[in-house]
């Protein structure tokens, strides 16, 4: 097959990272198409990459006969509309930016839509299973070098130095449960193979005042009781003062493997008379770069060998419905029991 000819939706922050990534470094695929509703974002790429189309109305783009392949990076708002009007106009092979939608009812809508429609590849940003440390662990785990399973441990650390930044989109990212740990809970029941059963949760504002008014936490904790009995606890933060951190870390009865223990932007660790120190990761780009290059790649692989994609549908899905389980688990303070 010739190259997989890709249309983009969104080229804000992630959209253009994926447009770059496609044009420049995934061989098999070409930018065939692009759509912004900013105009300037739009003549950028155009400019710059020179793809067969340039549009600022997306059911436009969705009206190309010959693009094998769709991926929105619009704002999540957006997702549901524009994955059921993709599957309407005819297009076989999506790739869409988590969250899958904004509720339960768009994530029915999406999935009843998708299957009528017949999309072929439905694949969900979930970058980090396309993580080499994290499909590492995954093997080590399936491999039983930990023995079974106790614990799965994840610490999901936005900089406080983007905070006022991520703040302002709070209102429209679904907040923090929603918009943080959507991610951690994909990770969990991937690398432990089980959906969790039961949810508690505590939360606050811890360190911005601001968020109250806009019914937003800042820092929150869940436990979590996987059906398969591992246990799971959550802990993600708007307020980290030392950069951004991710950690995780599987503790099972022979062992354990960890990853992100230490932040470490690189190798280097510095020592003078005060002692010795590393710098730390400043931003989730910087850390998981390398994924967002490999999930767009596989796609395009999944395209070009009709083949299904590791991370899909259900499983954004089962993040967006753990997610709205969870957030009542912290803002009711309750136990949750998941079907
Ligand atoms: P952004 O605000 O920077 O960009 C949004 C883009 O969507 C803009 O180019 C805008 O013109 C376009 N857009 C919105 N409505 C449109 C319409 N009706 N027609 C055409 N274009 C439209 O947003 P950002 O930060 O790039 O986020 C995009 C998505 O990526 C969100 O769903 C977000 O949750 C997700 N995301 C995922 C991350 C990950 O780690 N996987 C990290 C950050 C964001």
């Amino acid at each position: 097959m010739d190259k997989v000819k890709l249309g983009i939706i969104g080229l804000g922050r992630l959209g253009r990272n994926h447009a770059i990534n496609i044009h420049y470094k995934i061989s098999n695929a070409e930018l065939t198409a692009i759509c912004s509703a900013v105009q300037e974002e739009l003549d950028d790429i155009k400019i710059e990459m020179n793809p067969d189309y340039a549009t600022l109305d997306y059911m436009g783009l969705l009206s190309i006969e010959e693009l094998d392949g769709v991926v929105i990076a619009s704002n999540s708002a957006f997702h549901c509309e524009m994955i059921c009007n993709a599957a309407k106009a005819g297009i076989k092979n999506i790739f869409c930016e988590k969250p899958l939608g904004m509720t339960l009812e768009e994530i029915d809508l999406i999935k009843e839509i998708v299957e009528r429609y017949q999309v072929n590849i439905f694949q969900i940003g979930f970058n980090r299973r396309f993580d080499k440390s994290l499909i590492k662990m995954k093997e080590q785990v399936d491999k039983g070098f930990i023995g079974k399973p106790i614990l799965i441990k994840m610490v999901n650390r936005d900089p406080a130095s983007m905070a006022e930044y991520i703040i302002k989109f709070s209102p429209t990212s679904g907040g923090l449960v929603f918009d943080m740990l959507t991610h951690d809970y994909d990770l969990a029941r991937w690398l432990i193979g089980s959906d969790a059963g039961i949810i508690f949760g505590i939360g606050g504002v811890f360190a911005y005042e601001g968020l109250r008014e806009i019914n937003d936490i800042d820092n929150c904790t869940i436990s979590i009781e996987f059906k398969n009995g591992v246990m799971g606890l959550m802990e993600t933060s708007r307020s980290c003062t030392y950069g951004y951190h991710v950690e995780i870390e599987i503790y099972g009865t022979e062992g354990s493997l960890r990853m992100g223990t230490l932040p470490n932007k690189d190798k280097v660790v510095s020592f003078n008379k005060d002692g010795a120190s590393i710098e730390c990761i400043e931003w989730f780009f910087e850390f998981w770069e390398p994924t967002f290059e490999a999930e767009i790649q596989h796609f395009a692989n999944c395209i070009q060998s009709n083949t299904q994609p590791i991370v899909g549908l259900i499983d954004g899905y089962k993040a967006v419905q753990w997610a709205f389980s969870a957030k009542e688990a912290v803002d009711k303070r309750t136990v949750i029991k998941m079907k």
